[in-house]
């Protein structure tokens, strides 16, 4: 067996798995994550709402299996077009979803439930929607274009200061950026609410650590080294404005004049429990892809991981279950007008 080390703090590791159909079932079976990301592309939809209820054209840069996209377009009926930009292969589930053929690209019976679900709601939305196979680095999309650009869960995969000068390009000049980034990579601070969040994280849900503690240890048994990196922010607030300052754009406060909103989705100890074990086969499908190859490796790993995790969990006093959910800060930001 080839020892491989990874990061325990998943989102550290940037890179992408490329399409397969395995992969993209997996991502799109996602359900309680795909319940947050919906959560959170409702709340980004609703601040775009809030700041230009007029706008018209809107670039949404990783666009990913489409959900976001939909989102978008379902909240925001005012919209003509949504330019969806991807670069991974992910765009031929969402191309699927808009041609209703999702059952062509898995088998029809067993094509993923929410799939399905989605390419049914894209359908009164589909002929806004444009597919793009690009790199938000590199916006294929002429100057002073779009109303806004939209990135539900994107902008830390970028590579900030070339996606915001492209983003800077493709703006009309009053046009507006929205974004988010959740508590995997935005630190709340040192607020009460802040504080709160840092509490109720979902990756510090007893469950969650219980089942972690007792994935590394099934992976050990295997071979596999665990290496437990310390986990760091890629955002503050402070260094996020001044990201978004050196590149042209300053934060635009919500109603309330906050500079970000915050949405906190809550998860039930089922999907917690889902949860956990979805994120152990992406956390393999992205760092560990080599145990793919060993057939039924994978589900006898995770299986067992959760098998001990329950049979532990059942021996622990009741604790306070519902609590825990991943939060989002979602932002607005303008191209900074220099007066004379
Ligand atoms: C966490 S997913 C979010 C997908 C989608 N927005 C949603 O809410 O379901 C991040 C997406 O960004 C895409 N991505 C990563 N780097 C990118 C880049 N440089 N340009 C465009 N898309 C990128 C990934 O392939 C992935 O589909």
């Amino acid at each position: 067996m080839k020892f491989i080390r990874y990061n325990e703090v998943y989102m550290t590791d940037q890179g992408t798995a490329k399409f397969d159909r395995g992969y993209a079932k997996q991502y799109d079976a996602l359900s309680g994550d795909i319940r947050a990301y919906e959560a959170f592309a409702k709340t980004l939809a609703g601040r775009l709402l809030d700041h230009m209820p007029n706008a018209k054209e809107v670039l949404e840069i990783g666009t990913g299996t489409g959900n976001s996209a939909l989102v978008l377009l379902e909240s925001a009926p005012f919209l003509e077009q949504v330019y969806g930009m991807e670069i991974e292969d992910f765009i031929l589930l969402a191309r699927a979803k808009q041609k209703n053929a999702v059952s062509r690209l898995f088998s029809p019976q067993r094509s993923p439930a929410y799939s399905r679900e989605v390419q049914e709601r894209l359908q009164a939305h589909k002929h806004k929607l444009h597919l793009i196979k690009a790199r938000g680095e590199a916006i294929p999309i002429k100057d002073g274009t779009v109303d806004a650009v939209f990135m539900n869960q994107v902008f830390h995969w970028l590579n900030a200061e070339e996606a915001l000068r492209e983003i800077g390009r493709v703006l009309k000049p009053d046009g507006l950026l929205v974004f988010d980034e959740s508590e995997f990579q935005f630190d709340f601070g040192d607020t009460v609410e802040g504080r709160q969040i840092k509490k109720e994280q979902i990756v510090d849900h007893p469950f969650i650590k219980l089942f972690q503690k007792i994935f590394n240890q099934e992976l050990e048994q295997q071979g596999i080294v665990v290496d437990v990196k310390p986990f760091q922010y890629l955002f503050t607030l402070d260094t996020l404005r001044a990201l978004l300052e050196k590149n042209g754009f300053e934060i635009v406060p919500n109603s309330a004049g906050d500079p970000y909103t915050i949405t906190t989705v809550r998860y039930n100890l089922t999907q917690v429990m889902s949860f956990a074990e979805k994120g152990a086969r992406m956390r393999i499908m992205r760092q560990m892809p080599d145990l793919l190859k060993m057939p039924g490796l994978v589900d006898k790993i995770v299986a067992a991981a959760m098998r001990k995790t329950k049979r532990e969990w059942s021996k622990l006093p009741h604790r306070d279950e519902g609590l825990y959910g991943p939060s989002q800060a979602a932002f607005v930001a303008r191209k900074i007008v220099h007066t004379a």
